[in-house]
């Protein structure tokens, strides 16, 4: 589905609050990977909540927010795609002031967050017009998808290390080319959950039909991603990409070192032009998360040592051995 507004029409249909500038520009709040699971608790090397990492972004980017003409949400909202997750982030963000749009990441499963997550502020469309730029928002979880014989997809089993590169299904590229193709907006922002990236797609083929989709479509004028749970930016096909931290830790990628939550700001241009800014909170939680030791297996994760689907086939006791520590325990 697809939801052309300007912003007054945008206001009136959903209760937002955000007002463009006399210029003509508007801003946007991205969050990206929330982590959240089925009931409040921590785990593993990390010391605060998912829902205690949302609260703290929400907190420090509330002037934000309010002046904002909407959130994106960049997927990776649920950690391993239960229900309860989906049910209590959705009350929370139906509490924003503007209009949510979320898309889903490698953690998140279709079903759960399909029936579970919409709310009259919290949205699954897949683009939204607002002044004179189009938000597409694509599913890049192919490679964690498979179709069934009556053609529709369903969820891989092996979903979270499968759909660690960003991929497009057949269905979705079409999706996206027809969109793209009616819109009369000048300008497209692309929001993905996996940034096509090197460091995150080494693997070409996994993003071809994004590469000519992006090819095709010189509208398209920047894309914005979650899953590094970082500051980072780059290019791809000649647009700028960027990076949002986790609102639950995120990772300094420069140091190999831990951090807090953090969220993106974008005032987007009506003559096409983006700016950008990454904002990390302040307070315990981050201290907390920097005084906090990088685990090893993340460590060889980030430094391709090893991938995901290998850090998966380990035993508990293999996991151990290899890299001297268990595996992450939940603690509720
Ligand atoms: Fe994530
Ligand atoms: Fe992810």
């Amino acid at each position: 589905m697809m939801r052309e507004t300007n912003q007054v029409q945008a206001a009136q249909d959903t209760g937002a609050a955000g007002t463009a500038a006399a210029d003509g520009s508007f801003g946007i709040v991205q969050i990206s990977d929330l982590h959240f699971q089925d009931s409040p608790g921590t785990r593993g090397f990390i010391s605060h909540e998912p829902d205690e990492g949302l609260a703290a972004v929400l907190a420090d980017a509330g002037q934000a927010i309010a002046g904002a003409s909407l959130v994106v949400a960049t997927g990776d909202l649920a950690d391993t795609g239960e229900p309860g997750a989906y049910e209590r982030m959705g009350a929370v963000l139906d509490t924003l002031p503007v209009p949510v749009y979320c898309l889903a990441g490698n953690h998140d499963r279709q079903d759960e967050l399909q029936a579970c997550l919409p709310r009259p502020n919290v949205h699954l469309e897949s683009a939204v017009r607002v002044g004179n730029w189009l938000m597409l928002f694509l599913d890049s979880n192919a490679h964690g998808r498979e179709a069934d014989g009556d053609g529709t997809y369903r969820d891989r089993d092996d979903r979270v290390h499968a759909a660690a590169q960003p991929g497009l299904t057949p269905a979705e590229e079409a999706r996206a080319r027809g969109v793209l193709a009616a819109t009369g907006a000048e300008h497209v922002f692309v929001w993905l959950h996996q940034p096509p990236l090197l460091r995150t797609a080494p693997d070409v083929d996994s993003y071809r039909g994004l590469a000519a989709l992006v090819r095709d479509f010189p509208a398209i004028r920047a894309i914005g991603a979650g899953h590094l749970h970082g500051d980072l930016s780059g290019e791809f096909e000649g647009r700028p990409v960027y990076v949002c931290p986790s609102t639950y830790y995120s990772i300094d990628h420069t140091n190999g070192s831990l951090d807090g939550p953090g969220y993106r700001t974008y005032t987007l241009h009506p003559d096409g032009r983006v700016d950008t800014e990454v904002r990390t909170v302040p307070g315990g939680i981050t201290e907390g998360m920097r005084r906090a030791r990088l685990p090893r297996h993340l460590a060889e994760l980030l430094a391709g040592r090893i991938t995901g689907d290998e850090i998966e086939a380990l035993s508990d006791a293999e996991f151990e051995e290899r890299f001297g520590e268990p595996r992450a325990i939940r603690r509720s």
